[in-house]
């Protein structure tokens, strides 16, 4: 989730998939920026959804995830949380019906078995974000209130700190720590 190709979340991107393929994962890459994706949930969206059918753009994705056995979301911090276009996306693919349903006034996650791995990155230093309370709440919102609540494990949750004032080398030891996270998923 970056639009821009030279960013250090496309390399994160590319060390990961790259690392993945090479311990023999099949990897499928929705890069929601270059795909165009459409983040705003439509009224007619909506309504499709309340009848119990996905939109063709939701669906298509509804797909991916329900073929993948990981489910990993590489994104910059913004504003505290997620970039607009995939809140957006989870706002429109993890539906009621495909992710969650209820079981009298009780949720219950339909997308058990999967897992997830989040690798965020930003611009704040370990200390502002340990200090602030911002690491736990941003663990809360999108562990729990995403991914834990929707059924999915999350195996991993990594932040990359300070990246526009990060070293060359200190960008080189991020992207180790990214393809060590690659290696650790299970086959
Ligand atoms: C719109 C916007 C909002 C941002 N909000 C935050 C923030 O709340 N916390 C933070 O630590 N960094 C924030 N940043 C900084 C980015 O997280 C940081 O520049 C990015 O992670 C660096 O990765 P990149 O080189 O791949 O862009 C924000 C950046 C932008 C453009």
């Amino acid at each position: 989730m970056h639009p821009n190709p030279a960013s250090f979340n496309h390399a994160i991107m590319d060390a990961y998939a790259s690392e993945l393929k090479a311990s023999g994962h099949e990897v499928r890459i929705r890069d929601l920026y270059a795909l165009g994706f459409n983040p705003v949930i439509t009224l007619s969206d909506y309504a499709m959804l309340d009848r119990g059918e996905s939109p063709e753009d939701i669906r298509q994705e509804q797909d991916h995830i329900r073929w993948a056995g990981v489910v990993s979301f590489i994104s910059p911090i913004f504003w505290a949380g997620m970039p607009a276009v995939l809140k957006g996306y989870v706002d429109k693919v993890f539906s009621l019906g495909f992710a969650y349903s209820f079981q009298g006034d009780r949720p219950k996650g339909l997308l058990r078995g999967k897992k997830a791995v989040i690798l965020n990155s930003t611009g704040g230093s370990l200390m502002y974000y340990r200090k602030s309370g911002m690491l736990d709440s941003i663990r809360t919102t999108i562990d729990g209130g995403i991914f834990r609540f929707c059924g999915i494990e999350v195996l991993e949750h990594r932040f990359f700190m300070g990246v526009p004032i990060a070293t060359p080398a200190e960008r080189k030891m991020m992207l180790a720590e990214v393809r060590d996270i690659a290696r650790s998923l299970p086959p």
